[in-house]
């Protein structure tokens, strides 16, 4: 994560998993928070789209074995959105968490703002990060939440790379009596998920243009990709490199730091590397925002604008360097997207 984070937020992210900013959003601005997933209902929630909206299809992949835990949750879902239709997906989902809800919401761009007010700029590096979308989680104690996982490559995402950076902002106090507390990779720098950093999506990028996925800027897109006459090829390279990352061993609860967090203080971590959530004890629901930058790398691909359902992404960009944050333009500001380090960068071809 050079350059993503100053040095100092690097020590720090890299010594125990996560940078506290100092930083703590106001009231006035959760309430907006507040007033905007309050007005959405628990059906608006859009994460098991995830599993619908996938490169593969039924037809061209069955089932696979299910051969371990991990693959367990992942298969089920899977099985369901072929078995049932959508609503009883949403509504089985809807097991983990009340509200889980993935978008760009009109809170965004305010929590953002006033995070640089309070001195975010100084966490930051000089490589500006795109603004891939917030997401609202709300529970009860008696919800499963994702567990203990890091979050995949997915594909209606599409744009990331492995050193993504989340703004973690409860809206509750969580305390060793409230529980409810994340866990992340105390050191991610030794995650067996460090090694292959950035160099499978380098890889999967090539193989995409290999097979001529790009559009007129010559980018690979989520659309070049699914309209291309190479999808099906293209969608199993992208299942064996996602398949190859699961594979790799996992932490130990030993390697994970355990974070105490005010309502409103914003904590950074990488939901690339390892986290978790240990069991909520209250009665009130637990309530978390989140939003997620990818930092502007130039993998040769151009980011979406929308995912799941319709909704937007890749909005704004974060200029540490500067303290901005600008309205993102695909067409002009990928030109300011940096090189991969060159150590992390795969053969083309
Ligand atoms: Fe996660």
């Amino acid at each position: 994560m050079k350059g993503v984070l100053s040095e100092k937020a690097l020590r720090e992210v890299n010594d125990k998993g996560f940078v506290r900013t100092g930083i703590r959003v106001p009231d006035s601005v959760l309430a907006r928070v507040h007033e905007t997933y309050d007005r959405m209902a628990p059906s608006d929630s859009n994460w098991s789209l995830f599993y619908v909206k996938r490169l593969t299809s039924s037809r061209e992949f069955p089932l696979r074995k299910v051969h371990d835990r991990a693959r367990w949750a992942y298969d089920y879902v899977k099985a369901l959105a072929r078995k049932f239709p959508l609503r009883e997906v949403h509504r089985r989902a809807r097991r983990a968490y009340d509200k889980s809800i993935f978008g760009f919401s009109e809170a965004l761009p305010l929590v953002l703002r006033e995070c640089l007010s309070q001195g975010l700029a100084c966490h930051l590096g000089d490589i500006p990060l795109l603004v891939g979308h917030d997401i609202y989680l709300e529970h009860d104690r008696h919800k499963k939440t994702f567990g203990f996982h890091h979050d995949g490559f997915g594909w209606d995402i599409f744009y990331q790379s492995d050193d993504d950076l989340s703004f973690y902002i409860p809206l509750v106090d969580l305390t060793d009596s409230s529980g409810g507390r994340l866990l992340v990779e105390t050191r991610p720098s030794r995650s067996v998920l460090y090694e292959d950093r950035n160099d499978w999506i380098s890889r999967f990028a090539a193989y995409c243009r290999k097979y001529q996925a790009t559009d007129d800027r010559g980018l690979v897109t989520r659309q070049t990709v699914e309209d291309s006459p190479n999808r099906r090829t293209i969608a199993k390279e992208f299942e064996r490199l996602l398949g190859e990352r699961r594979a790799l061993p996992r932490p130990t609860a030993d390697d994970m730091s355990l974070i105490d967090a005010s309502r409103g203080e914003v904590v950074l971590f990488c939901n690339k590397r390892f986290h978790d959530i240990e069991p909520w004890k209250l009665d009130v629901p637990r309530a978390i925002y989140i939003v997620r930058c990818s930092p502007l790398y130039d993998f040769g691909m151009a980011p979406p604008a929308t995912f799941l359902n319709n909704a937007p992404c890749n909005r704004f960009l974060l200029d540490g360097c500067r303290g901005t944050l600008s309205p993102f333009n695909a067409e002009t500001d990928m030109a300011r997207a940096i090189p991969v380090p060159p150590e992390f960068l795969a053969a083309d071809g």
